[in-house]
């Protein structure tokens, strides 16, 4: 059984489709962000601030190039781990890719104000998303699939996945 990993932007429902497909496919759902922090023992905010976002981005690439070498597994990546390539390489080598997306203002509804997206901790956070959505948008476009999931519910997203994947994992 070969993984599949969903990337995409923060707030496009990555965790929640992900936990729903996993127990439809009966595969083991893993969320990276959940993963470091247990290992680390402190939030992404606490990392971001008090080490900083490069170790954040070792810490998840550490992660995402173990996991592609298990097998049966939903894994929640990050929104910023599709900037470095290694990571789509071990995502590749692990299984099917599948790309979420949403608008921005739904976006913005979803995590616009959430205290545990550092990235977001700005005083106008609507014009990060757009800024950070437009300069990811061509990492985004690796994935092996995309879904909009502006206006899906995470069940009808799994649903996707599974119709989508069906065959190739
Ligand atoms: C980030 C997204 C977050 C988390 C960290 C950085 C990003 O994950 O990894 O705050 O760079 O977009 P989610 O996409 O699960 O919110």
């Amino acid at each position: 059984m070969r993984n599949i990993t969903l990337v995409g932007f923060m707030g496009t429902g990555k965790t929640t489709a992900g936990r729903i497909l996993a127990r439809r496919l009966g595969y083991r759902f893993i969320d990276v962000d959940e993963e470091i922090e247990r290992e680390q023992g402190v939030s992404i905010s606490h990392i971001f601030s008090e080490l900083g976002e490069t170790y954040f981005r070792m810490l998840e690439r550490d992660f995402i190039k173990a996991l592609s070498f298990k097998e049966g597994l939903i894994i929640s990546a990050g929104g910023g781990a599709v900037i470095d390539e290694r990571n789509i390489e071990a995502m590749k080598t692990g299984g099917v890719i599948v790309c979420l997306t949403a608008a921005p203002d739904a976006i913005m509804k979803r995590v616009g104000n959430s205290a545990n997206r550092p990235l977001l901790k700005v005083p106008d956070p609507m014009s990060r998303i757009t800024e950070l959505m437009g300069a990811r948008e061509q990492f985004y476009r690796k994935a092996d699939f995309t879904i909009d999931t502006t206006a899906m519910t995470p069940g009808d997203v799994a649903e996707e996945i599974i119709r989508l994947a069906a065959g190739k994992i």
